[in-house]
């Protein structure tokens, strides 16, 4: 079967990673790119001419109208996201949102309640928890191989983006865009966080972009500090405050060992596991150095075809959004929030954990 698309927000992300992946897609015949929409008349017609696609719609409600779309992808701004991915699933459609699924709880909730009742499937970003890299290092943590988690590290930053003012605005922020990766991860780990303190602030009070210098209303600099009950503890630093790192994405104390997740979340480089029996560290390098972060939407196809319920689960993603919500309140109240909502456990189908055979091209892969 081949499932048709639809795109709001046809800004960055969708004219590059994801482009790049519905590309690939369409090469198999699994699915047909066929409608965008943007309010930016400059990048509906540069999509157009591009992907050969009607972007002539007036408004996203017009393009959710269309009866022949299966898939409709929210990449627009943060603050869009919940109401458009509602908006969405209501129309019968199935739908992949880029984090964080909404930016208010109330919105999240109303979205989460829509994925209960509506026929689509809801997929929501980041997609981390897909890489071959996460889930092997999941199925080590699970199967005891460090003993009982006790505590992590995390962290993830750049710069900061140079194009798209609303980083900078209400509802943007690093906190947003670049810490609910680690959160993410660190959260299908160790399971659900019970309270949070925080730092949040704007350490820049000004930044460029494209070309102009704007005012920072957003966070862009954060050190978070999560309870996950019994004493199990973990940090994320996260910001546009980091120009480079050589550190681990993410590090796993356990009660025999340890794991170290190199690279990023988002962009695995392999992961090195200290043993205490074994009393040395093993470098477990990259086996899928290509692993596209946008892989969330060929898992949203997967699903769909096969009828099978998605490894990512939205009430993952409203975990993240409460949790990083509760930082930024715990960093203006000075106090420890406590967190309330419950998600699943990470349920991986066996057959794409590690076999552990070697692969030969990991392009083909
Ligand atoms: N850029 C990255 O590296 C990156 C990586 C991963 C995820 N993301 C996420 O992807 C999303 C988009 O990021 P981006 O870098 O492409 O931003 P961008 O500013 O380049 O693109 C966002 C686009 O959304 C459009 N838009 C705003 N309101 C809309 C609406 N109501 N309907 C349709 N379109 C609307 C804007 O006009 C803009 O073209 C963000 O949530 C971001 O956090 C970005």
């Amino acid at each position: 079967m081949t499932l048709t698309i639809g795109v709001l927000g046809l800004g960055s992300v969708f004219s590059g990673p994801y482009a790049s992946l519905i590309t690939k897609l369409e090469q198999e015949g699994r699915v047909r790119l066929t409608a965008g929409y943007d309010p930016d008349p400059a990048k509906r017609s540069t999509a157009a001419e591009r992907f050969g696609i009607n972007t002539s719609y007036g408004a996203p409600e017009e393009l959710l109208a269309v009866d022949d779309l299966d898939i409709v992808l929210v990449l627009t701004s943060m603050n869009q996201h919940g109401s458009l991915a509602r908006a969405a699933l209501e129309a019968g459609k199935h739908v992949l949102v880029e984090k964080p699924m909404s930016t208010s709880l109330e919105e999240a909730r109303a979205l989460l309640d829509a994925a209960a009742e509506a026929p689509g499937l809801l997929v929501c970003a980041p997609h981390i928890v897909l890489s071959p890299t996460y889930q092997e290092m999941h199925r080590r943590v699970r199967a005891g191989e460090i003993g009982d988690l006790h505590l992590a590290r995390a962290r993830y930053g750049w710069s900061g983006p140079w194009w798209g003012r609303w980083f900078y605005e209400s509802g943007g922020g690093a906190l947003f865009d670049l810490g609910v990766y680690n959160l993410t991860s660190l959260c299908g780990f160790f399971g659900p966080v019970r309270r949070v303190t925080a730092m949040v602030g704007t350490a820049v009070p000004k930044r460029e972009v494209n070309g102009e210098l704007v005012p920072a209303r957003a966070d862009d600099n954060a050190h978070i500090v999560l309870d996950f009950g019994q004493a199990r503890f973990a940090s994320i630093a996260t910001g546009f405050t980091m120009q480079q790192y050589r550190s681990p994405a993410i590090e796993l104390y356990g009660a025999t060992g340890v794991l170290q997740l190199l690279g990023d979340d988002w962009a695995p480089n392999g992961f090195e596991q200290w043993s205490n029996p074994r009393g040395s560290w093993e470098l477990i390098p990259e086996r899928a150095p290509h692993w596209p972060w946008t892989d969330g939407l060929r898992h949203l196809v997967d699903s769909i075809d096969s009828g099978t319920p998605t490894i990512t689960r939205p009430e993952h993603a409203y975990h993240a959004l409460e949790v990083m919500l509760a930082a930024k309140q715990s960093s203006t109240e000075g106090r420890v929030v406590d967190i309330t909502s419950p998600f699943p456990d990470l349920e991986y189908n066996p057959a794409a954990t590690d076999d552990g055979r070697p692969t030969h091209d990991p392009r083909s892969s």
